[in-house]
């Protein structure tokens, strides 16, 4: 029988390969996960429990506010900010960092994150997630400052997401590759399900907001018009797939190969998703997936963002896929490329 590894086992693993480790991962994870599964619960029971539907407010972002963004964003606060191990979190649903009660020890690490992405997509049963991002805290605040979670992308320790589909996953990565966990609901266990994830080179699936078209810089629409025409994916094309929840979309093309587009517009100038708790943990994850992110100029594991809502333009998924956008970006030749295919 194939060996049954719990995330718990694999963060005991991972600890007695890298002897400097001392366990604050696997609380860390742990903890995480054992949110995870209340959010999942709740997620899963969102049709039947009085959680549908909009809270009455709005965040930061001016966005209306779900209950279940409310109630996600709760679960994990209150399970982090415990542990001991953070000095500070960022949350999409709050305007500042979320400090760690003075009842509780301060550790050496901050946590960024979206409790609930894809909210659009609550009280319609499409798959949601939850993003996170973890670094090492950078200032001299014994309880933490806003400094330590507005940090480039390359300062990462750790990336990851929850995905609430037709199986819950908990995909994550702290530099030694990506490894993916499907919750067991009859034992109430993450297990092991994707070792070092890799993802295709190229991918037959393109995920953007057709209908924002009109609003496109004019290289995006025709790198969309070349991948539709194209006649490397047999002669048919590139598939559009989009449903409106970044961890979903992004998900599908890790495993399948493609690439993922939110571009800057008339309407949103500096794109629509955040750098912080979007655009880096996903870089992170489908740079050690072998794939490229990037905000159409730079890596986005580059940049250094200046505020903790930043937006940025996110372009990220397959390698040879985005080096062909690219390309339209910098309005190089592609004529000469399609001939060397
Ligand atoms: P959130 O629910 O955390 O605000 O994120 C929603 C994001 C992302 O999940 C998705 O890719 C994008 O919004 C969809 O935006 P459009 O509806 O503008 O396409
Ligand atoms: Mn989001
Ligand atoms: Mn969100």
């Amino acid at each position: 029988m194939k060996s049954i590894i719990s995330l718990e086992r694999h963060f005991l693993d991972q600890q007695r390969r890298y002897p400097e480790a001392r366990g604050d991962f696997t609380k860390l994870f742990s903890e995480l996960s054992f949110a995870a599964k209340i959010v999942s619960r709740e997620v899963n029971r969102a049709g039947l429990a009085d959680i549908i539907g909009r809270a009455g407010r709005t965040n930061i972002q001016g966005e209306d506010v779900q209950k279940l963004d409310i109630l996600a964003n709760n679960i994990f606060t209150q399970s982090l900010t415990h542990l001991g191990l953070l000095c500070a979190l960022s949350s999409e649903e709050d305007p500042n960092i979320i400090r760690v009660p003075d009842e509780y020890p301060t550790g050496n690490y901050v946590l960024n994150m979206d409790p609930l992405d894809g909210s659009s997509n609550i009280d319609v049963n499409v798959s949601i997630g939850t993003i996170f991002s973890i670094l090492r805290k950078v200032s001299y605040a014994p309880r933490g400052d806003e400094i330590d979670c507005i940090q480039p992308g390359y300062k990462q320790v750790a990336a990851g997401y929850v995905l609430y589909g037709s199986s819950t996953m908990l995909v994550y990565t702290s530099g030694q590759g990506v490894f993916g966990f499907t919750l067991e609901p009859s034992i109430g266990e993450f297990l092991l399900s994707h070792s070092q994830i890799r993802i295709p080179k190229t991918g037959k699936y393109y995920s953007i907001n057709e209908g924002y078209q009109n609003k496109w810089p004019e290289s995006i629409r025709n790198y969309i018009q070349h991948i539709k025409l194209s006649k490397n994916k047999g002669g048919r094309g590139m598939s559009h797939r989009y449903i409106g929840s970044l961890v979903a979309d992004f998900h599908r093309n890790l495993l399948k190969g493609g690439i993922f587009l939110y571009p800057a517009d008339s309407k949103a100038p500096e794109g629509k998703l955040r750098y912080l708790y979007e655009a880096a943990p996903l870089a992170f994850i489908v740079e050690q997936a072998g794939g490229k992110a990037t905000d159409g100029k730079t890596d986005i594991m580059k940049i250094s963002p200046k505020r903790l809502h930043q937006r940025i333009p996110l372009f990220l998924g397959s390698a040879e896929e985005v080096d062909i956008l690219m390309d339209f970006m910098n309005n190089k030749d592609i004529k000469s490329r399609e001939q060397q295919q």
